[in-house]
């Protein structure tokens, strides 16, 4: 495609005395509204250099601009040089890209040669995977899928919390009150419930407490009965995970969770130590990090055992031997930020030059609009229910539109799941928002139906064309308002991509893809695609596949599918 964003700083740098390729390039905008043309150029930073008024300025680098065909015309306003591009050529230029690059419409190999992980989702064994996980696990694989678009090298990782002083007591409830068929049949429920008696018994019976301990020793030192039943627990907790990542299309590379550092401890702690860092403090090992400003790090307890913090740590050390990262990536609720700032911190200390390389991408939280997100009143809400219901009432939705049962199932899955992730993706990450069935479920507004309803509905122009479809056509049809609004949409949608992987921010292809089904529908509704005219036909019809593409390769990035009926 060409860069025309490049061809206006060429052209500007010819008419302005000293000022380098990428400078102009940085300064150079995108108006608001195309009668201000496609790009502008503001002169007011050269006023001082140049001792003029910018609108004087703009006014003669548009005047001295020489004739260049990719401009339809060059004019200055109030201090800025205004670039109207040659609407053929642009057309022609776009839509040839999209229709060549297909699928791949929007990646690159930028990352060629780098690996990137992303660690992601992350729940705890034997805790319920409630509606509050959806967004690390959402938001996480989003960002893989970016980079990986992107040409880097990524490993997907789910850091399970599948270790700790709770399984000591979780064991030893299940001794006493547990039976197998119930764990079989549901694991998380039956667990944590277990685990909920633990506590209401130990208020009574605080030597229940010794003996989880105990049992968490003899865990740790590999004691065979425990360990059995804790792997137990972990798979069968993992199958309940899978279940939701199988609705929900999500794959992992590792499941190294942390219980899979617990013998990587001693060499970490170790380090610190030679480092000078640990601190004894009332018996327990820490590292002051006050000249950081921040709370020390409890490292190791009294009675040996390490933390979470720990095994972060040697995580960290890990994926960096074993992997060899160029980018570490913690998709990791806001409420972690001190937690993240401290290992980060410590690992600089320790002396590895790569904790730049390490990267917390927070997010804030969600609610329910009926307020059951209180997991303190026990009034958990599963992820999976979430899911299931978003499928059951798009079902209703879509009902009437007379599918057959299996497109009726197929696809009240792909617009419902789909809805639910798009909805996740739509605001800023680092937001707080409520989850709101209107909103989510909303054909109209700015959400994942809409998306893919507009998806299907080019999908649908397309099989009831007359001509086929084509790379040879007269661009000179598609230079309309709505239809030259929509190509320049799809233009920049690679742009997007890039800006959102360097953010960290899904939702700038979210909302990206929002912009381009809008630039679409405005087009279907101001001009007829399909018409007599055969030519007009086969240029409009590869507009409408562009647009489609462009709608597909996002809706993908995001995790969703694109249905091409609905
Ligand atoms: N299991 C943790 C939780 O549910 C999240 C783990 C985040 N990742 C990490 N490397 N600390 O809160």
């Amino acid at each position: 495609m060409i860069d025309f964003k490049h061809q206006v700083a060429e052209a500007l740098k010819n008419n302005i005395d000293g000022m380098e390729i990428n400078d102009i390039i940085g300064m150079i905008e995108i108006p608001p509204n195309s009668e201000m043309g496609d790009f502008a150029f503001p002169c007011f930073k050269l006023a001082k250099t140049m001792r003029k008024a910018p609108n004087l300025i703009a006014a003669d680098i548009a005047e001295n601009m020489e004739k260049i065909a990719i401009f339809e015309k060059v004019e200055s306003k109030g201090g800025y040089v205004n670039f109207f591009m040659d609407k053929k050529a642009v057309a022609e230029s776009v839509l040839n890209e999209v229709n060549d690059k297909g699928e791949k419409y929007g990646g690159s190999d930028i990352g060629g040669g780098k690996k990137v992980i992303v660690e992601y989702s992350s729940p705890n064994i034997a805790k319920p995977f409630h509606i509050g996980h959806i967004r690390s696990t959402v938001i996480g694989n989003a960002i893989y899928k970016i980079y990986n678009f992107l040409g880097y090298d990524t490993v997907r990782i789910n850091h399970l919390g599948d270790y700790g002083t709770q399984f000591g007591k979780m064991i030893v409830a299940y001794r006493k009150w547990g039976r197998k068929e119930d764990v079989e049949k549901e694991p998380i429920r039956t667990l944590l419930g277990l685990y909920v008696k633990f506590h209401e018994e130990a208020e009574a019976h605080p030597e229940l407490e010794d003996e989880a301990r105990e049992v968490f020793r003899l865990l740790e030192s590999g004691s065979a009965e425990e360990v059995e039943l804790w792997k137990w627990f972990r798979e069968e907790s993992l199958k309940e995970f899978t279940r939701v990542y199988d609705m929900l299309g999500i794959s992992f590379d590792s499941y190294a969770g942390e219980s899979f550092y617990s013998d990587k401890m001693d060499r970490i702690t170790d380090m610190m130590t030679e480092k000078g860092l640990l601190q004894k403090s009332e018996g327990a090992e820490i590292v002051d990090l006050s000249e950081y400003d921040m709370s020390p790090a409890l490292i190791r307890k009294k009675d040996g055992s390490t933390l979470y913090i720990t095994r972060d740590i040697a995580a960290a050390v890990y994926r960096k031997e074993h992997y060899n990262f160029d980018k570490n990536i913690y998709v990791v609720a806001a409420q972690q930020n001190l937690h993240f700032q401290q290992w980060f911190k410590i690992i600089e200390l320790m002396g590895f030059d790569w904790a730049e390389q390490c990267v917390h991408v927070n997010f804030g939280l969600v609610s329910l609009d009926d307020g059951t997100m209180s997991t303190r009143k026990g009034k958990v809400v599963f992820l999976e229910d979430v899911l299931n219901r978003a499928v059951e009432k798009t079902a209703e939705i879509i009902r009437d539109k007379n599918f057959g049962k299996d497109d009726l199932d197929e696809i009240s899955k792909q617009v419902g799941i789909g809805a639910v992730v798009f909805n996740e993706l739509s605001n800023n990450r680092i937001k707080d928002y409520v989850f709101s069935w209107d909103k989510v479920l909303n054909f109209e507004g700015e959400t994942g139906p809409y998306v893919q309803y507009t998806h299907a509905r080019a999908c649908s122009v397309l099989r009831n064309a007359k001509v086929e479809l084509s790379k040879n056509v007269n661009f000179e049809y598609l230079t309309g308002e709505s239809a030259y609004e929509l190509i320049k949409l799809i233009a920049r949608f690679p742009e997007s991509v890039v800006d959102a992987a360097e953010k960290y921010e899904p939702s700038i292809v979210t909302r990206h893809i929002v912009d381009v089904a809008q630039g679409f529908n405005k087009f279907y509704h101001d001009e007829h695609i399909i018409v007599e005219n055969e030519e007009e036909q086969k240029a409009k019809l590869l507009l409408v596949d562009a647009a489609r593409q462009t709608l597909e390769n996002g809706l993908k990035l995001l995790g969703m599918a694109a249905p091409e009926r609905m």
